[in-house]
């Protein structure tokens, strides 16, 4: 496909541009201030499907925020892949630690991106992974070689947990209807190391309130004699892992899927420098559950940690004060087998219990999802394996992945397809983090991979 890589060349700097463009838009879901954006975004999503060449491009509305829709269809009789991703992105915030404001994309060079990254909110998570599905499309029409039919279904809730996809899903099996699913909404290992994600975690989210006296207290007329919600919070917190950090949540690993011996040998094949870890992230040493490697702690075992604590004076200067209430937010990462909804209530239930008398508490769910696992025995792998194999000169690894997307798991059971994870961003890009980033090799290197991808699904479909 000598003409794709041509096609990319030629036309690289309009496709940088056309991110830049989308990457302007601050289309934050979670905070309601940015609503109109978010709306606005679906729209320039919409233009740019039917810029590409889709047929049909519908705005879908939900009780949320829209999904936009678009579709190719060539021939019934071939297969049909559905693409996936999601145009709306996490908060910006802190915004203080950004070196350059997060709407306002710029490209800057760094020592893993030498030929240039594009710094924006949202460039690699996912406006810019979603986007060469995009530009892929209009490849392979402009040079008419698209071998199969094509949907595109994009979201604008999945940072906030997707819950208008869902009920999208549910009513419009129809319409949905595929071979594949392709997302690119994932990493891969390096750049000299592609890879392809064969899992996700699932996710519980809760929040968590500890309520001690009926007001704030004076510290030193009352400190001492009543509980201090913040301090029995703290407590709390620290008992839900033990010495060798495992979770103390009882029942919380009964249906934990044990990996054999020979599968972590596998995964541990994978190339990994533990000091290049803890260089990157400036850490003197890594932390985590006993018996386990880093590798295994971040994508093959459930975690639980603290995503943020509150309550109490934290203004300038000093107040001596007992707060009333203490607040966190605690997610636990899943693996596949443990039921989001099971594990929600086990660490309500235990939470519950663990408090004492002299406090109320109160566990409040927010959202989560399944895990999802998919084997590399399948045409979809296959094919995209090849595709790697065709622009990277490598053979991809398979590679569990520690983060989640809760709706692949949705689709399988609603759509009975099996989701092909292809991701083109890297650990470092720092996504939901200050100064995200995606490499323009990355960028381009995907959109020249995914028509392979069609390519080759479709003559193993024959
Ligand atoms: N794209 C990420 C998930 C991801 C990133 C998976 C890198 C694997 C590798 C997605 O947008 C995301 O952030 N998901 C959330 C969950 C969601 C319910 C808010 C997550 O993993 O925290
Ligand atoms: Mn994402
Ligand atoms: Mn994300």
């Amino acid at each position: 496909m000598q003409n794709i890589q041509s096609y990319v060349q030629e036309h690289k700097d309009r496709f940088i541009n056309e991110l830049i463009e989308l990457l302007k838009i601050p289309s934050v879901s979670a905070d309601t201030a940015y609503k109109d954006d978010v709306i606005k975004t679906a729209e320039e999503i919409r233009k740019s499907l039917v810029s590409a060449g889709c047929s049909a491009v519908e705005i879908c509305e939900t009780p949320g925020y829209p999904i936009v829709y678009g579709e190719k269809i060539i021939d019934k009789n071939l297969p049909t892949v559905l693409v996936y991703g999601h145009y709306d992105v996490q908060p910006a915030d802190p915004i203080e630690l950004w070196d350059s404001p997060p709407f306002e994309p710029i490209i800057k060079n760094t020592d893993i991106h030498p030929d240039g990254a594009i710094f924006a909110r949202g460039a690699c998570d996912d406006k810019g992974q979603m986007y060469m599905h995009v530009k892929a499309l209009e490849i392979m029409t402009q040079t008419n070689q698209l071998p199969c039919n094509i949907k595109f279904m994009i979201e604008g809730e999945e940072e906030v947990g997707s819950k208008s996809l869902s009920w999208f899903v549910e009513r419009n099996q129809e319409k949905l209807s595929n071979d594949v699913i392709l997302i690119s909404d994932t990493g891969m290992i390096a750049k000299d190391v592609p890879s392809i994600t064969t899992g996700l975690r699932g996710l519980s989210y809760v929040e968590v309130e500890v309520t001690g006296p009926n007001r704030d207290l004076h510290s030193g007329l009352y400190g001492g004699a009543v509980a201090n919600p913040i301090n029995i919070l703290t407590k709390m917190i620290a008992s839900l892992h033990d010495d060798n950090n495992h979770i103390t949540v009882p029942g919380f690993y009964d249906k934990v899927e044990n990996l054999s011996e020979e599968e972590r040998a596998e995964m541990a094949k994978a190339p990994f420098s533990l000091e290049s870890y803890k260089k990157a992230l400036d850490i003197k040493a890594v932390y985590g559950e006993e018996g386990y490697t880093t590798n295994e702690r971040n994508s093959i075992r459930p975690t639980l940690d603290v995503n943020g604590i509150w309550g109490g004076y934290t203004g300038e200067g000093a107040k001596t004060v007992i707060a009333s209430k203490a607040y966190a937010k605690i997610s636990m990462r899943l693996v596949p087998n443990q039921d989001w909804v099971e594990i929600t209530e086990l660490f309500k239930k235990h939470f519950e219990s663990i408090a004492p008398d002299a406090v109320t508490v109160k566990v409040t769910p927010h959202h989560g999802g399944q895990g999802y696992v998919t084997p590399i025995d399948n045409i979809g792998y296959k094919a995209a394996s090849k595709a790697y194999q065709d622009t990277f000169g490598k053979t991809p690894i398979p590679q569990r992945s520690g983060g989640s997307i809760p709706i692949v798991s949705l689709f399988e059971k609603e759509l009975k397809s099996k989701t092909i994870l292809m991701g083109f961003g890297l650990d470092s890009d720092a996504i939901h983090s200050p100064n995200e980033h995606f490499g323009v090799w990355n960028y381009l290197k995907g959109i020249e991979t995914i028509p392979l991808f069609y390519k080759y699904f479709t003559e193993l479909n024959k």
